[in-house]
């Protein structure tokens, strides 16, 4: 085989506990992660003469591209160089809160085992993406999982959300070092094993109880993240939570048009997507 062509899908997290601080500096946490599989960056690996990196955004062709990260890694460990092409067309946007850095990098790992034949397993592939960072494990299968531990310890569930997920970002960036740096971890006064269950979802949202821990100091520092998610729900967003450390609000809609609704009040020059339902098949 000589060339692999990805799609890297991008992720929400439906609630989001930081339970404690660790002894090497990272935290516990408690979430759902939903992959959101109609929101990908495209990934091409082609055995070639020489290394080259190349993306649509080219302020992401350097060394510290989580892609390339993956690929020095695996030649670390396999004592090698990979003479590949890589190409990424990127779509999801950046230090969003949805995961799009790690995505590549899952999409990396798991192409260049395919295409070198590496033959490394699941579990240590699990192993090597938390070099890379604390959400790449989830990225290596992308299906719906309660994530604890730093993000890796992941138990898969068959959720399907059956609403249209609109997605928006109002261009703000966000540090996730800093955003864990201002949070004071609690112990999570939430059952995630109970809530995300295809019979127990629909009044999960509905409770109030699924939060991000993340929203409170965010929304100090840029309030209009937090009038953001109020928009949503004031045009009719059935819940509405921010993504990881932000600054991505998702809201959940029953129809597509008021989602279609929703997205077109707010600002033309904010990112904005909508999730179909039946796009986890895709
Ligand atoms: O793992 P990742 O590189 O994405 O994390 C970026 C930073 O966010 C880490 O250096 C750490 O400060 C913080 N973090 C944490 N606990 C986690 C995940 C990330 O404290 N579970």
């Amino acid at each position: 085989m000589k060339r692999i062509e990805i799609k890297a899908p991008a992720k929400i997290n439906i609630g989001l506990n930081i339970v404690s601080k660790r002894d090497d500096g990272y935290h516990n946490l408690e979430t759902f992660f939903y992959p959101i599989h109609d929101l990908y960056d495209y990934i091409t690996f082609e055995k070639a003469d020489k290394f080259s990196f190349t993306c649509t955004d080219a302020s992401l062709e350097n060394e510290s591209n989580l892609i390339v990260k993956a690929l020095r890694i695996l030649e670390d460990i396999k004592k090698t160089h990979f003479n590949i092409a890589i190409h990424c067309e990127k779509h999801i946007p950046m230090g969003a809160g949805l995961g799009g850095g790690s995505s590549d990098a899952a999409a990396a790992l798991i192409s260049l085992n395919e295409l070198y034949q590496l033959n490394l397993k699941y579990e240590e592939l699990v192993t090597i993406s938390l070099l890379i960072g604390s959400d790449v494990p989830f990225f290596l299968k992308s299906k719906p999982a309660i994530g604890r531990g730093r993000g890796e310890i992941l138990t898969h569930v068959d959720l399907e959300i059956n609403k249209f997920i609109l997605l928006i970002n109002p261009n703000i960036h966000i540090s996730t070092k800093e955003a864990f740096s201002r949070i004071k971890p609690e112990p999570s006064n939430i059952d995630y094993s109970k809530y995300f269950t295809p019979a127990s979802f629909q009044s999960g949202i509905k409770s109030g109880n699924i939060r991000n821990d993340f929203e409170a100091s965010v929304f100090e520092f840029h309030p209009e993240i937090k009038e953001l998610k109020e928009r949503l729900i004031a045009n009719g967003a059935e819940f509405a939570l921010m993504s990881g450390s932000g600054s991505t609000v998702y809201a959940l809609f029953s129809s597509s048009e008021e989602a279609i609704i929703a997205r077109d009040l707010l600002p033309d020059g904010y990112f904005k997507f909508i999730s179909r339902p039946d796009s986890y098949f895709h």
